[in-house]
């Protein structure tokens, strides 16, 4: 999926804060997630207290890769008194993947982040229609973010980079559209997932169908909890970076030889069709 949807909302400060105080009713957990169009801390730092006094149970702040204005946002917004979320964005700035995702992540937990998300929609991607020869998205340059199952290795990747440099929980979000996309990412190392492409798709019914079968997944193979699998998948992913990748260089060798012998007996198939074709019936 790709969009180009801003990252601030029509409704203002105040609007959102009786938002947050009707949602309360609902009596489930609110994650506030907070932007600074005007990239001010005081801003973050005003808005999660305003909204922690409103009801938000934590606070999430997306953030892009001036790291030095991510940590400030973090240590500002913790004046709220409430947990606070990094959030992790990818592309921005290639380098910041995966060079820099681990140090970046490492900043935030220091700064005080109770946890990191990863990832956010990776920017930016690019649609033609074929048939105008024109860009489908409506933005000035045709850019957008994008989102949904194109994205989830690499959210997946970037979840496994920041379990092994973080001790803080991540959250993993990007292309989670079925309960085994959930184990996934949490075998990667995340222990919780969010779902957004999915829900804007197919209607906020879709979180009960994935959680079943993430559920149905656990059952199946005999794990006992989710908290189970987080990052069962680390031991074997980071074997790879110590170990000759044996495997892969022998199906590399494997396929090579395949190929030779393909080469050989299409060459002396075609020289016994040609001896046919030559010879007299
Ligand atoms: C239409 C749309 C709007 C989004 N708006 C926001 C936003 O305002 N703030 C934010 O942190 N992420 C926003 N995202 C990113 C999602 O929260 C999520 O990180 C990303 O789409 C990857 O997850 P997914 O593949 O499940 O969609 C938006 C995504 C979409 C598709």
């Amino acid at each position: 999926m790709m969009n180009i949807s801003p990252w601030w909302s029509d409704l203002d400060h105040k609007r959102w804060v009786q938002e947050i105080e009707k949602s309360r009713r609902a009596g489930v957990p609110i994650i506030a997630s907070i932007v600074s169009p005007r990239k001010d801390p005081e801003e973050i730092g005003q808005m999660a207290e305003d909204f922690a006094k409103a009801g938000a149970d934590g606070i999430q702040i997306p953030l892009g890769s001036d790291q030095e204005l991510a940590t400030q946002y973090v240590r500002i917004a913790k004046r709220a008194g409430v947990p606070v979320w990094a959030k992790l964005a990818i592309g921005e700035r290639y380098d910041l993947f995966p060079k820099h995702l681990a140090s970046y992540g490492k900043k935030l937990e220091d700064a005080g982040a109770s946890a990191l998300v990863a990832i956010d929609a990776v920017t930016s991607g690019l649609k033609i229609n074929v048939d105008t020869a024109q860009p489908v998205l409506g933005s000035p340059d045709g850019l957008g973010r994008i989102s949904g199952p194109a994205i989830h290795p690499i959210a997946v990747h970037a979840v496994n980079i920041l379990y092994n440099a973080v001790k803080i929980p991540i959250l993993g979000v990007g292309g989670i559209m079925t309960g085994r996309d959930v184990a996934e990412m949490m075998m990667a190392g995340a222990s919780a997932v969010g779902v957004c492409t999915a829900a804007v798709l197919g209607g906020p019914t879709v979180l009960r169908r994935i959680s079943k079968e993430f559920s149905n997944f656990l059952e199946k193979r005999h794990y006992s909890s989710a908290r189970e699998i987080v990052g069962i998948a680390n031991e074997s992913i980071q074997a790879r970076k110590t170990e000759p990748p044996e495997r892969v260089m022998v199906t590399y060798d494997a396929m090579l030889r395949e190929s030779r012998r393909w080469r050989r007996e299409y060459r002396s198939l075609l020289k016994a069709q040609l001896r046919l074709l030559r010879s007299p019936s």
